[in-house]
């Protein structure tokens, strides 16, 4: 049951789906989004910093160009290469390089849980190990809001209910979420990661019990993120808890808003870490 290297097909070609249908017009609807980023981004990278920003995709949702003239590297990694390709184009047309790496960040335990699950077998996980991602060791490691997609899109655009979805996406997703995690913190020792995590999607068919202006309105981060527990949260993608178990300290954590689509807009959560150095 070997994982590692294996092809995240099935989760690749659902993602790929999704990049493909992003059109440019989240480029201009994201904007207030990328300028929140910014000020808690050029708080933590230093100038010259090198940066991997993991789950770019389509480059919409981060300050790509201001993190590329910051950065002295800047490493794009994601499952789906030609978003990552169409993503390094456009940020050519403006001066900036970037390095493009087109990885699966849970060497194929994803694929590995959906197969599984699509053929109703069990998922046996091999023990996790915190393999590096990218060209690794990088200053920053940025988890660009993937966390939720490790799983749900493959498994909700094929033929099992939402019940089985929902079902196997809590049995699995924080094991997985867990491991992509250690991966990342393992690609930056001493650095910091900066989680940046969808966490609350409000609209027409989801309500939460208080508005996304609440939380934005609530000046101490750690009260805010008190808050948004009392929501209905998504299941199998914590990336706090994540971060937590691989010892990283917590050292800044900012939340903005994410307007996805006309009517949804998503709660996003930013934590920065700093990572464990290397053992001397
Ligand atoms: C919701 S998108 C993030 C938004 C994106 N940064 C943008 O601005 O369009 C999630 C991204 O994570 C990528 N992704 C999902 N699972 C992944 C994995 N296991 N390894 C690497 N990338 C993954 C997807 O291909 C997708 O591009």
């Amino acid at each position: 049951m070997a994982a590692s290297g294996s092809p995240a097909q099935r989760a690749l070609a659902a993602n790929a789906r999704r990049n493909s249908a992003g059109g440019l017009n989240r480029l201009w609807r994201w904007r207030g989004t990328r300028a929140a980023a910014w000020t808690l981004l050029e708080r933590h990278v230093a100038p010259g910093a090198a940066v991997a920003v993991v789950g770019a995709g389509n480059g919409h949702d981060l300050p790509l160009r201001r993190l590329g003239r910051r950065a002295g590297r800047l490493d794009l990694v994601d499952m789906d290469a030609r978003a990552l390709q169409r993503t390094r184009r456009r940020l050519l047309l403006s001066g900036v390089r970037a390095g493009t790496i087109a990885e699966d960040v849970t060497h194929g335990l994803a694929d590995l849980v959906i197969r599984n699950v699509l053929a109703r077998r069990p998922v046996r996980l091999p023990p996790a190990t915190a393999q590096p991602i990218g060209q690794a060791t990088y200053d920053v490691v940025i988890a660009d809001q993937f966390l939720s997609q490790l799983l749900y899109p493959a498994l909700s655009d094929s033929r099992i209910s939402r019940r089985e979805v929902g079902a196997a996406v809590q049995a699995h997703g924080q094991t997985l979420t867990n491991a992509a995690v250690a991966g990342l913190a393992a690609s930056a020792p001493g650095g910091l990661l900066i989680c940046i995590e969808d966490v609350l999607r409000c609209g027409l068919d989801h309500h939460q019990p208080f508005t996304i202006d609440e939380v934005l309105a609530e000046e101490d981060p750690e009260r805010a993120l008190e808050l948004v527990q009392r929501g209905k949260l998504p299941r199998g993608c914590d990336g706090r808890a994540a971060l937590a178990l691989t010892g990283a300290q917590v050292i800044d954590r900012m939340f903005w808003r994410w307007p996805f689509a006309p009517g949804t807009n998503y709660l996003v959560c930013a934590t920065v870490a700093r990572c464990t150095p290397p053992a001397s």
